[in-house]
């Protein structure tokens, strides 16, 4: 993707090789700045702190982490500790347990003389297949949104509500839910995107409507609250969001809210996909509702809110009354009733046991 019209993907490595450079997504869209990433413990922080967030960025994240604890120790206890340490970042997102099973594989049999490189080199496979991952989803989607196009007669516009932050800032690049939106828009669909704020934290009012206005891709950023009134107006004509954490039966966790945008689609026949990347599925769960654990975050998070003030100065206000205690749940479960259908790098199923295997038919059986 492109900021202010120059090529960038939300996670790289400087030319020398010295650090891995990221986007600090807390201060968007105020401010635009990058960090570097040297060390395992920055890695860690970036990824805890929400510097970097997403579910397949998160991953990606911890790849590089990887590789920075590599530099400075490469031994078989330093890489265990690398593990553990980034493997307790945040809780929800699979994708991070994903991309250290396959750091482990890559680097365990090495000895601690290859590992450096061999890290370097899987933490960037990782970027690169996660690429084509969402490009492959956005081409896939791309078809269901020009369906949804022909279906409403090819008047006005194409109106499609998102929940969060599921583009590229979430990913490498292309992001999973944006990524057919992007490719609609550059296609001449006359799309429109309803955009989630997705309170607390605001995703979708800080980070989608960001990354939409920098396509020059149009949209409206609506409260949380609104999504449901819309669908009975007729204003929504799809929605699309990403995920965490898939079971095996097609339960998706995602971004606290996600459930009540699937349960007022249903009630208004709107369809409801989820953009679904494979290191998204945890094939070891089933019932997501009992088995996905769901983060829970500090309540100043909902008590405290960010913004830039008149005079341009960017500012930190309470909004709850003192002594109030907040809970901060970060992300429900999705079941996979309540979902049209999944859209994979490998195409469309439907949200089920059978669904996923059938796109994925090396896991039936195990
Ligand atoms: O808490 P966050 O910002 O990491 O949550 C992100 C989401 O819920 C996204 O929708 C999800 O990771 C899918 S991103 C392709």
């Amino acid at each position: 993707m492109k900021v202010h019209g120059k090529p960038m993907r939300s996670i790289w490595v400087e030319p020398d090789g010295a650090a891995a450079g990221v986007i600090d997504q807390t201060r968007l869209p105020h401010a635009f700045t990058t960090v570097r990433l040297t060390t395992l413990d920055e890695a860690a922080h970036a990824i805890r702190s929400m510097l970097v967030r997403g579910a397949p960025l998160i991953g990606a994240t911890a790849a590089y982490g990887v590789w920075l604890a590599m530099r400075a120790d490469a031994s078989d206890g330093a890489l265990e500790k690398a593990l553990t340490v980034l493997r307790g970042t945040r809780p929800t997102a699979v994708n991070l347990h994903w991309a250290l099973d396959e750091m482990r594989r890559a680097l365990a049999p090495l000895p601690a003389s290859g590992r450096v490189a061999a890290a370097l080199r899987r933490a960037g496979e990782i970027c690169d297949e996660d690429v084509a991952i969402n490009r492959a989803i956005g081409e896939h989607a791309l078809k269901l949104f020009e369906a949804a196009w022909e279906k409403k007669g090819r008047k006005g516009r194409l109106n499609v509500l998102t929940h969060c932050n599921a583009g590229w800032l979430a990913t490498v690049d292309w992001g999973t839910a944006l990524a057919p939106i992007y490719l609609a828009h550059d296609a001449g669909l006359p799309v429109h995107v309803w955009v989630d704020e997705t309170r607390p934290r605001n995703q979708g009012a800080v980070l989608t409507a960001w990354e939409l206005g920098q396509h020059g891709v149009p949209h409206t950023v609506i409260a949380d609250n609104v999504g449901g009134h819309l669908m009975q107006h007729g204003e929504v004509d799809l929605c699309i969001v990403g995920t965490d954490r898939t079971t095996a039966h097609g339960d998706v966790a995602n971004k606290i809210g996600t459930y009540l945008k699937a349960l007022a689609a249903k009630d208004n026949g709107v369809p409801f996909y989820v953009a679904l990347p494979s290191p998204t599925i945890d094939w070891t769960l089933k019932d997501g509702v009992r088995e996905i654990p769901i983060e829970q975050r500090e309540g100043t998070e909902l008590s405290d809110v960010t913004g830039r003030l008149r005079s341009g100065e960017i500012a930190t206000v309470r909004i709850t009354p003192d002594g109030s205690p907040a809970a901060n749940y970060a992300f429900d479960v999705t079941p996979a009733r309540l979902v049209t259908a999944l859209v994979t790098e490998r195409g469309v199923c439907p949200a089920s046991e059978e669904g996923l295997l059938s796109l994925f038919p090396e896991r039936r059986g195990k």
